[in-house]
C-alpha cells in the first residue's frame, strides 16, 4: 500500500536509482530479487537451475502479494514480474508503479559480461523477450521514464513525480 514500484527489462536501473529515490524519500528501499534469494537462501541463478523459471515466478507472486501488504515502500521489481497480469494487478490497486524504459542497445552495453541473470545469457532470445514484454510494462505502469539516465537523473525525475501527485 502505498508503495513506489520500479519495473522495467533487466538493467534499466530499477535497483541503482531506487535506492537512491527511497533515500531521497526517506523510504524503505527492497529489492525484490534480494528478497526472494534471502528466503531461499539461494541466488536468482541458483533457483532457476536447480528449480526452474515456473517455481521462480511463484516465489515472484508470493513476494509481490507480501510486499503490496506493507507501506511506503520504493520497490524495484524483478524485471520479469509486472509482466504478469497477476502481479501487475496487486500493484495497480493501491501503489504507483513506474516504467523506466531503457532501449535495448544501452541495455546491451551495459549488461555486457554480466552472469548473474539466466534470461540475459542469449543476446538474442532477450531482444525478443524485450519486445514481447514492452506493452506489459506500459500497460502495467502509472507513469513512464522514457530514455538514458544517470541513476541519479532516474530517482529526481521519478520523485519530481511522486511528490507532486
Ligand atoms: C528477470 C529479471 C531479474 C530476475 C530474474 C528474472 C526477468 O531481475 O528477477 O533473473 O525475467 O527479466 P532484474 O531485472 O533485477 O535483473
Amino acid at each position: 500500500m502505498n508503495n513506489i514500484i520500479l519495473c522495467g527489462f533487466m538493467g534499466c536501473g530499477k535497483s541503482t536509482a531506487g535506492q537512491i529515490l527511497a533515500d531521497d524519500l526517506s523510504k524503505r528501499f527492497i529489492d525484490m530479487d534480494t528478497y526472494i534469494q534471502d528466503r531461499e537462501k539461494l541466488t536468482i541463478s541458483e533457483i532457476f537451475d536447480r528449480y526452474g523459471e515456473e517455481y521462480f515466478r511463484d516465489k515472484e507472486h508470493e513476494a509481490c502479494k507480501e510486499l503490496s501488504d506493507m507501506s511506503d515502500l520504493v520497490i524495484a521489481s524483478g524485471g520479469g514480474a509486472l509482466t504478469f497480469r497477476r502481479n501487475a494487478d496487486i500493484f495497480r490497486k493501491n501503489d504507483t508503479v513506474f516504467f523506466i524504459d531503457v532501449p535495448l542497445d544501452e541495455i546491451k552495453k551495459r549488461l555486457k559480461g554480466d552472469n548473474t541473470r539466466p534470461l540475459f545469457k542469449d543476446e538474442k532470445k532477450a531482444a525478443a523477450l524485450y519486445d514481447k514484454r514492452y506493452n506489459f510494462y506500459t500497460e502495467a505502469s502509472d507513469y513512464i521514464i522514457k530514455g538514458i539516465h544517470t541513476p541519479e537523473e532516474t530517482a529526481a525525475l521519478i520523485g519530481d513525480i511522486y511528490k507532486n501527485l
